[in-house]
């Protein structure tokens, strides 16, 4: 099949990121990453794109809401909650340059993140517990972002303390919220009104919004 045939297939590119496209695939308009690796979670691969699931992914279905944060690919990056990979993987392919702390203390997905590791030398895989940042500060260095997503009920404090050992002057950092974890009594905008406060005292809340495809959630992004 010709490189013209195949671009024709996936219709019209907006890039929106480095390495970040929505694309017009029928009818519908998809998210992806501009990858030169293959498939790591069952995702469409189409060309030299990777499709990038909001449903599987907190981070697509911010942007998908049209929220951006202008990720570089020389950025230095620790990810807290890394799970299997999911979104490490596409982050990864934006900061081609850069590299990913992606801490992670389950054992299970782990397996799968080290996996994800091997295949591309810009993760580095740490099995830790993200509430005990001076375990793994002989390892991370000063970082340009701090991504959290754990769901625990002290999710605010372990990302604050996360800022506090290791982001840069001037870096930033983005947390998924899940207001269940925090308080499964609360009315979810309640926790976030608080999850909100708490924040604002540390560092300066940039902006904050719901997330489709995953309820009671919202993102915070913020500037240390
Ligand atoms: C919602 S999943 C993360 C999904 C992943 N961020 C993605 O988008 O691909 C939350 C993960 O955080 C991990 N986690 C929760 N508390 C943690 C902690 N204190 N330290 C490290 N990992 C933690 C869980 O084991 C789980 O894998």
């Amino acid at each position: 099949m010709s490189a013209k045939k195949k671009t024709q297939e996936i219709g019209k590119s907006q890039k929106i990121l480095h390495n970040v496209y929505l694309i017009e695939k029928g009818e519908k308009q998809i998210l992806a990453t501009k990858s030169r690796y293959g498939s790591h979670y069952g995702e469409k691969k189409f060309g030299e794109f990777r499709e990038w699931i909001p449903s599987r992914s907190k981070l697509a279905a911010m942007l998908l809401r049209g929220y951006r944060i202008d990720i570089r690919p020389d950025w230095k990056v620790l990810y807290l909650g890394a799970a299997s990979g999911t979104t490490v993987s596409h982050l990864a392919d934006i900061v081609e340059k850069g590299v990913i702390y992606a801490v992670e203390y389950s054992a299970k997905p782990f397996t799968k993140l080290i996996e994800l590791a091997e295949e591309r030398r810009n993760i580095i895989p740490l099995l830790e517990d993200a509430s005990k940042p001076q375990r793994y500060s002989g390892i991370v260095e000063k970082v340009d972002f701090i991504y959290q997503d754990i769901a625990q009920k002290n999710q605010v404090e372990i990302f604050l303390d996360n800022i506090r050992m290791f982001l840069k002057k001037g870096g930033e950092g983005l947390i998924m919220v899940k207001a269940r974890s925090i308080d499964s009594t609360a009315e979810p905008p309640e926790v976030f009104e608080g999850v909100l406060k708490k924040l604002s005292r540390r560092v300066k809340v940039v902006a904050s919004d719901t997330l489709e495809y995953h309820r009671d959630h919202i993102f915070v992004h913020v500037w240390g």
